[in-house]
């Protein structure tokens, strides 16, 4: 089989990437080595920057997005019996996010592509890339136990973090960063109205606590949980009653129980891996980098990424340059690093650190006040919350 890209992984990375080339008349072919439905069925985050937003846009995705997503204009932080509200659209001159799970992204981003037509390989077993440090890079694969080769011009590397792109790479040709959270995330998805009309970011002496939502009849909570936490040990009730003891008074009062949908504990860690370009293998997404989604980054991040790709790839078919592609990696990894300190940052201030020393305490509780009595700390906040220019 013969394509012009290659895209290992068909989550949104992958698939955005899929549809802008599809778009764009460059033939491509996804190799996903889940099924569909799988990649449907994990929960992620639902805030989208602008940005992300009008790449959907441009890639024809985006209808069901304005008609179901909902514009946020600002968040909450609570803190000491205090709340602080970041007044997004106010401070940084109209920006705002929108709420649209990852989920539907995904959805919408599949469903464009089985309109137009485009190849996408599920269930492919032993995938590998080859020769991608040359100019005729391949992928191998299995598909019901038949073997099959994908000659290309380019790989791109969407296959996430535990994907086989960047294992492909030698160790010497690459160096990571990353940190590792004492802690993890809790979080349950339930068919139940949200307990406040825009997100809260609990720091509470019992730990962190997140109320979001995915639609007004549908929520989105997290807990901070210690590393060892087992799913089990948390029924529903105790989930919504340890939830509420961590919010403000009024806020927990507004908490709406009910069965939950889906419940799964997720580690917090920041991850960068340098370069991301290999010849002609492109990391993308979560493949070149992790965020703690405290600071809501991981999906608007595969955008930025994609939309340097995409743009490098046409200027490569369209005006035989290759300027986008080799700049690719140091523009990607000027905005990465940038969203990696703000994640870094809320993450840092808002939980529970096991082993925290009191002047630690006071640190995280100096941050949170100069936010809340500075204009000039909360814009730093609200400017990254909506994210950076690309
Ligand atoms: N071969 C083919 N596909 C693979 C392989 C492989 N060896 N390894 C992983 N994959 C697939 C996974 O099954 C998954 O569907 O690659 C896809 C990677 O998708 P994501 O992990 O969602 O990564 P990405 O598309 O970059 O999206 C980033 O997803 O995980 C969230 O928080 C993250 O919001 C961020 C977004
Ligand atoms: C979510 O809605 O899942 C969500 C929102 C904001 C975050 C993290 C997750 O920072």
């Amino acid at each position: 089989m013969r394509t012009q890209v290659a895209i290992i992984g068909a989550g949104p990375s992958g698939l955005l990437l899929g549809q802008l080339l599809t778009r764009q008349g460059i033939d491509n072919v996804i190799v996903e080595r889940r099924g569909g439905d799988h990649v449907l069925s994990r929960i992620r985050a639902g805030v989208l920057e602008q940005g992300m937003v009008d790449l959907l846009d441009e890639a024809g995705v985006s209808l069901r997005l304005h008609r179901e997503g909902i514009v946020h204009e600002g968040f909450t932080l609570a803190f000491a019996g205090r709340r602080h509200r970041i007044d997004m659209k106010g401070l940084t001159g109209g920006k705002t996010v929108t709420v649209y799970g990852q989920t539907e992204v995904t959805r919408d981003l599949m469903e464009a592509r089985q309109v137009a037509g485009a190849s996408t390989i599920y269930n492919a077993e032993n995938v590998a890339v080859r020769d991608f440090e040359s100019v005729s890079p391949r992928v191998s694969l299995t598909k019901d136990g038949m073997p099959t080769e994908i000659s290309c011009d380019f790989i791109a590397g969407c296959d996430g973090f535990h994907g086989v792109c960047r294992q492909s790479v030698p160790l010497h040709a690459f160096q990571e960063f990353q940190r590792s959270y004492p802690f993890g995330w809790l979080g349950l998805l339930a068919d139940v109205p949200a307990a406040s009309h825009e997100l809260v970011y609990a720091n509470d002496e019992r730990g962190f606590a997140l109320c979001s939502m995915r639609s007004t009849t549908r929520s989105r909570y997290y807990i901070q949980v210690p590393l060892e936490t087992k799913i089990e040990d948390w029924s529903d009730e105790q989930f919504f009653a340890e939830l509420r003891l961590r919010l403000p008074p009024d806020v927990a009062a507004n908490v709406t129980t009910g069965p939950s949908l889906e419940k799964s504990i997720a580690p917090l860690r920041s991850f960068v891996v340098e370069p991301m370009r290999f010849g002609q293998l492109f990391l993308a997404g979560d493949a070149a980098h992790i965020v703690p989604p405290t600071g809501a980054k991981g999906l608007n991040l595969a955008a930025s990424d994609i939309r340097y790709l995409f743009d490098a790839i046409v200027e490569f078919y369209l005006e035989k340059s290759t300027v986008g592609l080799d700049t690719y990696s140091t523009r990607a990894l000027a905005r990465i690093w940038k969203a990696e300190r703000f994640s870094w940052w809320m993450t840092s201030v808002l939980h529970k650190f096991p082993g925290n020393s009191p002047f630690d305490e006071r640190m995280q509780r100096a941050e949170l006040e100069y936010v809340e009595k500075s204009r000039a700390a909360s814009t730093v906040v609200a400017e990254n919350y909506v994210g950076l220019p690309y």
